[in-house]
């Protein structure tokens, strides 16, 4: 098999080496609007790199993999859909839900597939969780909470191009929320601080978000995400049922000490970011993307669960800024092939 990377940066850089190594993969092709980038990895990796978008799609590849800016991955999508190519694309599908249903509905019409990186879906304790939840173990699903820190805020000049920490950051969190539950969010209520660095105001963002979603079934779910959490790079999810409890992310590595007398010791070497506590994640989502392709899986995480997602995070964006409780079903684009 024969697949075109498009974009060579941070998540890029992990994909290809994850793919080259793939024992379906014979060859990559690897394009990034910053051709030395893509030039470096190339030979890094012992692959070819191209000078445009344009070659991947004229030189010929069997799926494209899209790990550009998330501005790009619209239109990408629709590019690789039109020429009857599968893709697997890196969340979010756009910034915003107009974009979003247009690439949703450009896969459908050509009938090609679009697998989406909500990469928590292949984490062991995420699935542990989901196991959890439907074996009825935990009984009748009251509360979650749900969080993401990162360890140190990225570049300034990157933050205008993420879409904020709704659509961005917690984006995973709203995913993995109703993959692990099997429920959709019915409405939001979400603020968001912006009293850490300068640099989040000036980019219209906030470095630490907290929301309260309600579910379809009343379990009720708080999601809080923070850009600036010196300890380490900390992803939990605790699920509370009227049985029993369980925990997502909590082993020696979370960066969180307990005050207690008796409480456990600090992590020697707390995580300190998405690439090495989702790792082994990463590399199972593509495997399963080469299955896809291959026809011997079905699809894990399809542009209408991105789409929810993106949902979800609008309404938090929503909520913020007007202050109120925002329902689901104001915003557009339910999960009805009619609404599209
Ligand atoms: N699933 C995850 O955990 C995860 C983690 C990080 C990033 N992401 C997503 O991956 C995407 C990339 O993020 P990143 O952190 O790697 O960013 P990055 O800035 O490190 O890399 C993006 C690359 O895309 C290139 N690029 C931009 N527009 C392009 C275009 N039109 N054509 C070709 N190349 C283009 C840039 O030159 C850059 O090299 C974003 O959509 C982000 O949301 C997902």
């Amino acid at each position: 098999m024969r697949i075109g990377v498009i974009g060579t940066g941070r998540i890029g850089t992990i994909h290809a080496n994850t793919l080259s190594r793939h024992r379906e993969v014979g060859s990559l092709i690897l394009t990034d609007a910053d051709g030395a980038r893509a030039q470096e990895l190339a030979h890094r990796l012992g692959e070819t790199a191209a000078p445009g978008v344009d070659e991947i799609f004229k030189w010929g590849v069997d799926a494209v993999v899209i790990t550009t800016a998330t501005s790009a991955h619209a239109e990408l999508i629709g590019r690789a859909a039109r020429s009857g190519l599968p893709v697997f694309c890196e969340k979010p599908i756009a910034l915003d839900l107009p974009g979003t249903l247009q690439a949703i509905a450009e896969v459908e019409t050509a009938g090609t597939i679009l697998q989406m990186g909500f990469q928590r879906r292949f984490d062991a304790g995420y699935t542990g969780a989901r196991e959890a939840v439907r074996s009825g173990r935990l009984g009748r699903l009251h509360t979650v909470r749900a969080l993401t820190s990162d360890q140190a805020p990225p570049p300034a000049e990157w933050l205008p191009l993420s879409g904020g920490l709704y659509r961005d950051t917690l984006i995973h969190d709203f995913d993995i929320l109703r993959w692990v539950t099997g429920h959709e969010v019915v409405d939001v209520y979400a603020a968001g601080s912006d009293a850490g660095p300068p640099m989040f105001r000036a980019a219209g963002d906030v470095d630490t978000a907290a929301a309260v979603l309600t579910l379809d079934d009343g379990t009720l779910a708080t999601a809080t995400a923070t850009r600036l959490n010196g300890a380490g790079y900390d992803v939990r999810m605790e699920l509370a049922g009227e049985l029993d409890q369980v925990v997502v992310g909590l082993d020696d590595r979370t960066p969180i000490a307990s005050t207690e007398p008796t409480g456990p010791p600090a992590a020697d070497k707390p995580w300190t970011g998405f690439l090495e506590r989702f790792g082994p994640a990463y590399e199972a989502e593509l495997a399963a993307f080469i299955e896809v392709v291959r026809g011997e899986r079905a699809n894990p995480c399809d542009g209408r669960e991105a789409l929810q997602a993106l949902r979800i995070a609008e309404a938090c964006e929503l909520s913020r800024r007007e202050r109120r409780a925002v329902r689901l079903a104001e915003l557009p684009g339910s999960t009805s092939a009619a609404a599209l």
